[in-house]
């Protein structure tokens, strides 16, 4: 059964919310995934002043301020918290480390023992109520989490290898187990992302970044399903905060995931095309993406031509402007000038 979306008893004055909201208006409004990050040269002597990844996310002051240093440079309409989806494997009670120059290693599960607790992720709530207070009134604060299924991956994986052949197998042999873990990141989610707005997040982005290894039943099992109950549950809290979903690779199954998880808006990738989504994805969702970071990486003319192209096809749309993923550590500061210029100049 799908779900309804709330209206919105008051339209937004800021851009991005407008756009969740299902506004069109005339400036198309944007930022981009991992806008904080190692391109920045900024962002890199902090990280390196912090010594680990994990002390920069929960020292508030230095998450603030790496939250906050791409709007400076680039005006964006958004800014995303510092942070991890990792974080909440953390909270469970699973170790977790970030090695230099690997990415993350967590250590064993015990999937019986994972109990929540917020002492260790306080720090986040810190950064988000800094973030907030020295935003322009206009920009949004977007808080966010991973979705179960792909932190899921990570707890049984311990890593990311990218296939999950491991997490895969597991969760085939041991459906009920699995099911288990699934609800106690659920449960979790819904906790952390209820506080996330407590301290000052205005709209929500569920990352599930490997929602594409599924086939179409577990991916109603454990993409759908599980999306569905944070949603719900957030809704029936803050039904004012809208929320993006963001289900990489999903491919057809983008459709079956807009129409059941009931998101405001719907993160596409690079996979999808424009006129596929205007076909399948009625004009009741906002959407966000989706430009190739392999192109923003690139530059020039081809990125250009390209954002001009996303922007004409989905014009009479709610629509955000984003990347089909994050923006890739080698990419140079100017390219992501440039286009933050365009989208800035451009009307439609
Ligand atoms: O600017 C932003 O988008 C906000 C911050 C943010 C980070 N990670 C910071 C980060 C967000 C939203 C994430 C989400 C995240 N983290 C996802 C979902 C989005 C996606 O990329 O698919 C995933 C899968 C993770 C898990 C994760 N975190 C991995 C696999 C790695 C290592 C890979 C790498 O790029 O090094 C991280 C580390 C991480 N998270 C970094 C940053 C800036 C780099 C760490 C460093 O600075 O040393």
């Amino acid at each position: 059964m799908p779900q309804t979306r709330p209206k919105a008893t008051q339209k937004s004055i800021k851009p991005i919310i407008r756009a969740l909201q299902g506004c069109v208006d005339a400036r198309v409004p944007f930022w981009f995934m991992r806008q904080a990050g190692r391109y920045l040269p900024e962002y890199r002597i902090l990280r390196q002043k912090a010594g680990s990844f994990l002390n920069l996310c929960f020292t508030p002051e230095m998450a603030a301020e790496v939250t906050l240093q791409p709007l400076r440079r680039f005006d964006m309409d958004a800014a995303i918290l510092f942070s991890d989806i990792l974080v909440i494997p953390l909270a469970l009670g699973q170790e977790l480390d970030f090695v230099e120059g690997e990415g993350p290693k967590l250590g064993p599960l015990d999937i019986d023992k994972l109990t929540y607790s917020e002492t260790k992720i306080e720090p986040i709530y810190e950064t988000l109520k800094i973030v907030r207070s020295q935003l322009e009134p206009k920009k949004t604060l977007i808080g966010f989490a991973g979705a179960p299924w792909t932190v899921a991956c990570y707890m049984v994986e311990g890593q990311g290898t990218g296939h999950f052949s491991k997490t895969l197998a597991f969760a085939k042999e041991n459906e009920e187990v699995f099911d288990r873990l699934i609800n106690k990141v659920a449960d979790a989610t819904v906790r952390y992302l209820s506080s996330q707005i407590q301290s000052g997040a205005e709209a929500l982005q569920i990352f599930d970044s490997w929602a594409g290894l599924l086939p179409a039943d577990k991916f109603q099992r454990w993409v759908i399903d599980p999306t569905k109950r944070i949603r719900s549950a957030l809704k029936h809290s803050f039904p004012e905060i809208p929320v993006i979903g963001f289900p990489r690779g999903a491919q057809g199954l983008y459709a079956d995931y807009a129409h059941e998880t009931c998101m405001d808006c719907i993160g596409l990738d690079t996979g999808v095309s424009m006129e596929w989504v205007a076909r399948e994805i009625p004009p009741i969702f906002s959407l966000q993406g989706n430009l190739d970071p392999a192109l923003l990486l690139e530059g020039g003319k081809k990125m250009e031509e390209e954002t001009r192209t996303l922007l004409e096809k989905t014009q009479g749309r709610a629509f955000v402007f984003n990347l089909g993923h994050g923006i890739i550590k080698e990419t140079p500061p100017e390219n992501v000038a440039h286009l933050s210029d365009i989208l800035r100049n451009y009307s439609r």
